[in-house]
């Protein structure tokens, strides 16, 4: 008998795994429960792990070659194979990215063929009265997809949108502006070239078909007029990320999180002090 269990949420996604231990080398048979697991809900969590970069590494590498993060000051030294997620200051320097993933997102949107995946596994979580804070929200974008009208589905059928990593940059800074009330900034330039994205993508594992949007990236949209698609843009945004059907992930240290970025948006909520360590290593699978 399996030693695989599921504890089901009410939620589309966001199951929690028990039963297994992955700083030893899961039978295939387990390994094949878990990817069919995956594959199904799109975010799960195994939590009590106890992983050295190592073990992280080569269960990762299972599912497929990974990605290497493009900003390489942030991979882990001897590891560049995992992405450091922190807000940690380490001799005048973070040693991670601090504010990763704060919106509502799929990863590396801004490359022609985005990664399937991610895991991310818990070392340090800030706790404040007991409670730990930095939650990572998860919305589901097949289910978003199944319970879109049918008018909706057959105008977003083949329909391209072009997403922009310069307008993104813009966007956010102005975000973080507001945030703190300082000043409107304007476009900025980064070396990343716009790229296209169909606004349906279907899932090459499940077949199913997903929604493809992510906070601040798109600025066209194929046959619309800019304000429209702009207007559409926040219309599918705010259908996957309805409250109701978000699960918000509060974190513990050796929780491990996998997400798949064809059948999930993710947005991390940032709402700890500088003064708590937050610290995360990400592995990213093709
Ligand atoms: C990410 O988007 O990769 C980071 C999510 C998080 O820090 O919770």
């Amino acid at each position: 008998m399996s030693n695989v269990n599921v504890q089901l949420n009410d939620r589309p996604l966001g199951h929690r795994i028990t039963g297994l231990d992955l700083s030893r080398d899961i039978s295939d048979a387990e390994f094949d429960e878990l990817r069919q697991l995956y594959e199904r809900y799109g975010v799960i969590v195994v939590s009590g792990q106890d992983m050295s970069p190592e073990q992280q590494i080569r269960f990762s590498q299972r599912f497929s070659e990974l990605v290497r993060f493009p900003m390489a000051q942030f991979n882990l030294a001897d590891y560049p194979d995992i992405l450091v997620v922190s807000n940690v200051i380490e001799n005048g320097k973070p040693i991670g990215v601090g504010d990763a993933g704060r919106c509502w997102h799929t990863d590396m949107w801004y490359t022609d063929a985005p990664p399937r995946g991610s895991l991310l596994y818990a070392l340090e979580v800030p706790v404040e009265n007991g409670r730990a804070l930095g939650d990572t929200m998860f919305a589901s974008t097949s289910h978003a997809y199944d319970t879109l009208s049918s008018d909706m589905k057959n105008f977003l059928e083949g329909r391209m949108a072009t997403f922009s990593h310069d307008y993104h940059a813009e966007w956010r800074a102005n975000q973080t502006a507001s945030e703190k009330s300082g000043a409107r900034k304007t476009r900025s330039e980064t070396s990343i070239p716009d790229n296209r994205h169909p606004l349906v993508k279907i899932h090459p594992k499940t077949g199913r078909k997903c929604l493809y949007v992510s906070e601040g990236a798109i600025v066209a949209i194929d046959g619309m007029e800019h304000a429209e698609a702009m207007a559409l843009v926040d219309e599918l945004l705010q259908h996957v990320t309805r409250e109701d059907v978000v699960y918000r992930h509060n974190w513990a240290v050796g929780d491990l999180l996998m997400w798949d970025n064809y059948s999930c948006l993710h947005c991390a909520i940032g709402d700890f002090p500088a003064s708590l360590r937050r610290r995360m290593y990400r592995t990213t699978i093709r």
